[in-house]
């Protein structure tokens, strides 16, 4: 039976990192006021699209395709994975958590960018996207008839290791990106004007909450490299398969890219270009992390429950 929800999770998945970057483009040509009313952008759906508008508005309706993408692929699941209800569930918590993140969205313009609800309007699409990745990995393949197969030569104990390094690396990569957003919203960009040091020290004096979350920032980014490192070091020793260690050695690369992109983000006081992608490599490293994380998890209940498994 050709099933259409794994299709629909996958498209979700691609939109939501596209919406993302045009949200981070929105706030780095600021352009995040052009419409001062919220839905609608000077009284209308439709309003000449120049300058700022053509930014900010071009992010609603894309935020609007979301939403409607997102509930197709929740009524397909609803069809489609009768004998998977916990889908269907997530799936409708996803849309609730969409329809929260379009009013965040609204505040922000309404109450003029409070730093608090601009960095829960970055954060809650991080978690968005987070969840329609489990949703898409974890239907990958699926035919309708029962779990979707398993990954041939990978066992229950690897699976379980996998799911642990991965999903550490996606909550620091989470958290990190958090901070990176209130380093953002409080104008802490550039409250370090060097790099690597910060005002000539190491550890400079931690006088307002720009300089520490920005200090912070910088220390939990050599964390977060180092776990997505050893993860690569840990896929090099167990026995995994060759294309999910190729998957491993893309969130390598990419944790290396964005720590790239923030050094050049500062050399070039916030240009328009880096800070963007920033933003855009950070959602692609986390939609990765937690996409293995989902792979582990599914490897090792197929694994310990054999009647499941279905191998292709
Ligand atoms: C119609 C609903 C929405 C409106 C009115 C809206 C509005 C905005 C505004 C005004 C900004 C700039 C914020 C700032 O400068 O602080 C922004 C940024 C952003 N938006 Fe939305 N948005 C909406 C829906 C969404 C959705 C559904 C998502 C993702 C699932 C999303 C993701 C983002 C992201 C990631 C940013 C960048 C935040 C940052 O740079 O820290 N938005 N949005
Ligand atoms: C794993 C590594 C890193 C991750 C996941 C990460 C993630 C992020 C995220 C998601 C944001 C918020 C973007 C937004 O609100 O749209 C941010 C902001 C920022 N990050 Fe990073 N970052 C990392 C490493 C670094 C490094 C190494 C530096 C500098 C040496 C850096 C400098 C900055 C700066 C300056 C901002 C604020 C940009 C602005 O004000 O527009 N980041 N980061």
């Amino acid at each position: 039976m050709t099933t259409l929800h794994p299709r629909a999770y996958k498209v979700t998945v691609v939109w939501t990192l596209g919406l993302l970057f045009l949200g981070s483009i929105v706030h780095a040509t600021e352009s995040s006021l052009a419409c001062p009313d919220w839905p609608t952008c000077f009284g209308s759906m439709v309003p000449e699209m120049t300058g700022g508008v053509f930014w900010e508005h071009l992010h609603r309706l894309v935020a609007g395709g979301l939403v409607m993408m997102f509930a197709l692929a929740t009524w397909l699941a609803k069809k489609e994975t009768s004998d998977r209800p916990w889908i269907f569930r997530a799936s409708l918590a996803g849309v609730g958590l969409l329809l929260v993140q379009s009013v965040f969205g609204g505040l922000t313009v309404i109450y003029q960018l409070p730093d608090l609800v601009s960095t829960t309007h970055l954060s809650l699409a991080f978690i968005f996207l987070s969840l329609a990745t489990v949703l898409a990995t974890a239907t990958h393949g699926s035919t309708g008839s029962g779990s979707p197969p398993t990954i041939e030569g990978f066992g229950a104990g690897e699976g379980r290791r996998l799911t642990l390094i991965a999903g550490a690396g996606a909550i620091l990569v989470f958290l990190q990106s958090a901070l990176g957003a209130l380093v953002r919203h409080t104008d802490g960009g550039m409250s370090c004007p060097d790099v690597p040091l910060c005002l000539g020290q190491v550890v400079p004096p931690l006088v307002n909450v720009q300089i520490t979350s920005h200090v912070l920032h910088r220390f939990m980014a050599v964390i977060a490299t180092l776990v997505v490192i050893g993860l690569y070091r840990w896929a090099l020793r167990a026995e995994v398969p060759t294309r999910l260690r190729r998957w491993i050695a893309g969130a390598v690369a990419l944790v290396l890219i964005q720590v790239a992109l923030g050094v050049v983000s500062v050399l070039t006081i916030l240009a328009v270009p880096p800070v963007s992608l920033h933003t855009l490599v950070a959602a692609a490293l986390l939609s990765l992390l937690v996409g293995l994380a989902t792979i582990g998890t599914r490897a090792a209940s197929t694994v310990e429950q054999p009647e499941l498994v279905e191998t292709r």
